[in-house]
């Protein structure tokens, strides 16, 4: 396991149990007609008083939004009566981060379809070993997928962690893409099926409130320099919301805005879109990381 020598494993597996509590407590905090803002918030502040860090902003995506949504700033959005939430949040202990989600159904129509995914990755970590095939797993959860009556979401998946790093080398797909690569011993991966009433395809949506550093090359507008300094020593290079920095600069909404679009402009940032099913199907996600061991594998969250 010479590749995943160094791994700090205890770190990693702290922060995996704060992460399974928060979502807990998530799933405790989601009740139609309340604020999606009050929600987010109480789940990340959950992480921070257990003396975390967000691996990234909670996702808080609603039916046919698959990903990456998390409120704005100021966000008026209520969760809608019967809503399929998903609830994808990391917990972050240094270097050492976690990736995890469960979705919640507030209407029974869509009970089965949480069944499904869930089945779907219960049956991909019991494949989980040294040596096991990424293609076989993918294969595996469409199977589930479709015995439900659904359609696996194609172009998401599950995907390496490595220390500093949310998304590295390996993809785990949600079907047989053909790809035979295989799982390491020591490595730590999330699997996550996306499962859907609809065709099975996400593609970008119009909200964009994530966003990540990817250069420190400074611009020179002042909205720009005072973003990126504030997102450089309070966010590092872990994705962040756009209400953080509203939050933490106290500069208006209005500045903010146009610091980002200065940063996205000399490509200092990596935007993180709204990812919506095509055929506006409804989509659920089960998402666990783990720790591949030689005959199976160690859940870490
Ligand atoms: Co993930």
């Amino acid at each position: 396991m010479d590749e995943y020598e160094g791994y700090d494993y205890n770190k990693l597996k702290e922060a995996g149990k704060i992460s399974r509590q928060a979502l807990e407590f998530a799933r405790s905090q989601v009740k139609p007609g309340r604020k999606l803002l009050e929600i987010a918030e109480s789940i990340e502040g959950f992480i921070k008083d257990k003396g975390l860090e967000m691996s990234f902003p909670v996702n808080l995506s609603i039916n046919e939004s698959a990903a990456h949504y998390t409120p704005e700033y100021d966000d008026k959005t209520l969760v809608p009566e019967g809503a399929v939430l998903k609830v994808d949040l990391g917990a972050r202990k240094d270097t050492c981060l976690t990736d995890c989600a469960i979705t919640v159904s507030l209407s029974d129509k869509y009970t089965k379809l949480v069944e499904a995914t869930e089945k779907a990755l219960e049956n991909a970590i019991s494949m989980v070993k040294a040596g096991r095939k990424v293609n076989e797993i993918g294969r595996e959860i469409n199977k589930v997928a479709t015995s439900y009556g659904f359609n696996p979401i194609k172009n998401l998946g599950g995907h390496g962690i490595e220390q500093d790093e949310l998304h590295a080398s390996v993809f785990i797909p949600n079907y047989d893409n053909g790809d035979n690569s295989q799982l390491q011993e020591g490595q730590v991966v999330a699997i996550e099926p996306f499962l859907t009433t609809g065709m099975g395809y996400v593609e970008n949506g119009e909200s964009l409130q994530i966003y990540q550093l990817i250069s420190d090359t400074l611009p020179r507008p002042q909205e720009g320099r005072a973003v990126m300094e504030y997102a450089a020593t309070n966010f590092l290079t872990y994705p962040f919301a756009m209400r953080w920095i509203i939050k933490g600069t106290a500069m208006s909404e209005f500045k903010v805005r146009r610091g980002i679009t200065d940063l996205l402009n000399i490509q200092a940032l990596e935007a993180f879109p709204v990812l919506v099913e095509k055929s506006k199907g409804i989509v659920a996600q089960a998402e666990k990381e783990l720790i591949v061991d030689k005959d199976s594998c160690t859940i870490v969250t």
